[in-house]
Parts: structure tokens; C-alpha cells; sequence
């Protein structure tokens, strides 16, 4: 944050205003239940989703006319402007349709210079997410830190991935198409515990806040990461590819951490991709030899 504090933020007051109400709708809906729809084979909607977005576009469209919006159930409106707002209106909509009460409304501004092409990114610099479950409201500016609740959030210190805990998701369709369980595996087994909680957005604000160590996945849309990949960098974490590079809204892969476990994290990623580092699955008689031999263990503990 600032000197200045939050007097000299631009876009995020408006924008924490406009989040604040979508996520009061999704609360609302949420009480209620809400019947699910499928938009692919495995891809859930629902009225909440659309709702929210209808809200968040006629609340952009009043405070920020110039402004493009993108989002997820469909709407691309001056997509040509200067800025561009990223909306994912309810992330975590297969938690929501289940009662399962971890989802946000998440909405990331781009700035555009003139000319760049349409597959160029320009700059993140402002992000919203709100959780309207725990009434957590994250935000950055770039260049003027991250908030939560209004008070500066910063990553966490931890320095090896053994004393981290770190988060991933699978995206619902074309689950099978997708390496991610088999990393899931690893770091489950490296780490204090990986947790997929089902909001990639809320999981790149948990680790800005310090929450988890680091966050991957495979193929996520610019709607779930355009804003928290400002909220880490601005908390001082890294942002990037898998193997480093720079992090792209359309890059299908995103890695965040606390920038200090990162390098570890892109080893193993390495030497997994290239075939090295991965511990064999045990057979199902493998799995029964060993727990024999740890009951026979425990048994010859006892009777001692
Ligand atoms: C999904 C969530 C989930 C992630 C999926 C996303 P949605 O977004 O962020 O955590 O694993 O890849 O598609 O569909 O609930 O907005
Ligand atoms: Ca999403
Ligand atoms: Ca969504």
C-alpha cells in the first residue's frame, strides 16, 4: 500500500463496490439453492452465474462507460477500448452448486496499449476478489500493494516446499486430457498437503495472503487468474509458466507462489515433464504387503 494509503486507488473502490454486490446476489442465491445446468458435458451453470454477471456489466458499464468487459457466461463489450475488465461472476460454481460455501466473484482490469494484437496481453493493474461466504474482500493496484479488508496482505515466508502447503485445480471438462493428477500426487506427497478447493481465484488471493505457499493448474481462462495474479505479484510473490516464463492470461498454465519455493516448484515440474522424479503408484498388492507389515509391525510394539 502506498504512503497515500487507499485515497490514491483508482479503479479498486469502484470495482470493490461492484464485487461487493454481486457477491451479496450470490449469497442470496445461494441460500436459496439454485437448480444446475450444463453448458458441456461436465460444465455447470446456473441463474446465479449469469445473474451475477448481468449485474457486474450494467454496474461497469455505469461507472467505467469507456471500459471493455470480458466474461465468462458470454459478454464481450468494447473489446477495441484502452482497459478491459476480465469477470468470472461466480468462481467455484461446482462448490456453489453443491452447498459447498468456497466461491468468489473475481474481476481483473487490463490496461491495453493501442496496436497490440489481439493475442497480446497488455497489463493487469487493477484486481478485485471478493469471498461474500467469509466477507473477504481482496484488492490491488499495481504498483501500490495488495489489501484484504483494506489492510496489506503479504506472501509467506516459508523456504521449502516440505513445510509448504499449496493448492491446485482440475478444470471440468477435459479432466482426462489433463497431467494434473499425477502432479497432484507428487506434491501431495512432497508437502504439508495440497489442497483443490475449487475457486482458482480465491486460491491465488490465499496465496497472497500468506494462506498457501504456491498454486498451479493447468488451463484456466483470463476470467480466473487476470486479477489474482496481480493480487500475488503485488504481495510480493512470483507469478509465471510452469518452467518460469512470464505469466500469460492465455498461457494455459499458471504457477504462483510466495517467490521463494518457486525455483524448487520448477525443478520438479521439469524433471516430471521430463519423465524423472516420479514416484511408481504401488499395486493394490503392494498397498496390502505394506499395511501387513506395518499391522505386524504395530502388533510386535504392543505384545513387547
Ligand atoms: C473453475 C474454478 C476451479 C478450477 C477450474 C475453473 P468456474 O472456475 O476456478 O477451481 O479448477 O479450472 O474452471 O467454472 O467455477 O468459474
Ligand atoms: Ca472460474
Ligand atoms: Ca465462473
Amino acid at each position: 500500500m502506498s504512503a497515500a494509503g487507499e485515497r490514491d486507488l483508482v479503479w479498486v473502490p469502484q470495482a470493490e463496490g461492484i464485487a461487493r454486490e454481486a457477491g451479496a446476489k450470490l449469497r442470496e442465491f445461494f441460500a436459496r439453492g439454485v437448480e444446475t445446468e450444463y453448458k458441456g458435458d461436465v460444465d455447470l451453470v446456473t441463474v446465479a452465474d449469469r445473474t451475477s454477471e448481468a449485474l457486474i456489466k450494467r454496474r461497469l458499464a455505469e461507472v467505467f462507460p469507456e471500459h471493455g468487459v470480458y466474461g465468462e457466461e458470454g459478454t464481450r463489450e468494447r473489446m477495441e477500448g484502452e482497459f478491459r475488465w476480465y469477470v468470472d461472476p461466480l468462481d467455484g460454481t461446482t462448490n456453489f452448486a453443491h452447498g459447498f460455501p468456497q466461491f468468489c466473484v473475481s474481476l481483473g482490469l487490463e490496461q491495453r496499449r493501442p496496436g497490440l494484437a489481439s493475442d497480446e496481453d497488455g497489463t493487469i493493474v487493477a484486481g478485485v476478489i471478493y469471498d461474500p461466504m467469509r466477507d473477504e474482500l481482496f484488492a490491488a493496484e499495481r504498483g501500490k500493494g495488495a489489501t484484504l479488508n483494506g489492510k496489506p496482505i503479504a506472501v509467506s515466508k516459508i523456504e521449502v516446499l516440505a513445510e509448504s502447503m499449496v493448492a491446485t485445480g482440475f478444470p471440468s471438462h477435459k479432466r482426462h486430457d489433463n497431467p494434473n493428477i499425477h502432479f497432484y500426487h507428487e506434491f501431495t506427497l512432497r508437502s504439508h498437503g495440497v489442497r483443490r478447493a475449487g475457486s482458482a481465484a480465491l486460491d491465488l488471493a490465499y496465496v497472497a495472503c500468506g494462506r498457501l505457499e504456491a498454486f498451479w493448474e493447468f488451463n484456466l481462462n483470463p476470467w480466473d487468474t487476470a486479477a489474482g495474479a496481480l493480487l500475488v505479484e503485488e504481495a510480493g510473490g512470483r507469478i509465471s509458466s510452469f518452467s518460469g516464463g512470464p505469466f500469460e492470461l492465455n498461457s494455459r498454465e499458471v504457477l504462483a507462489s510466495n517467490g521463494r519455493i518457486d525455483g524448487e516448484l520448477m525443478g520438479l515440474f521439469e524433471d516430471m515433464f521430463a519423465g524423472r522424479s516420479l514416484e511408481p503408484i504401488p499395486t493394490p498388492e503392494e498397498f496390502a504387503r505394506r499395511r501387513a507389515e506395518r499391522a505386524a509391525g504395530a502388533a510386535h510394539i504392543t505384545s513387547a
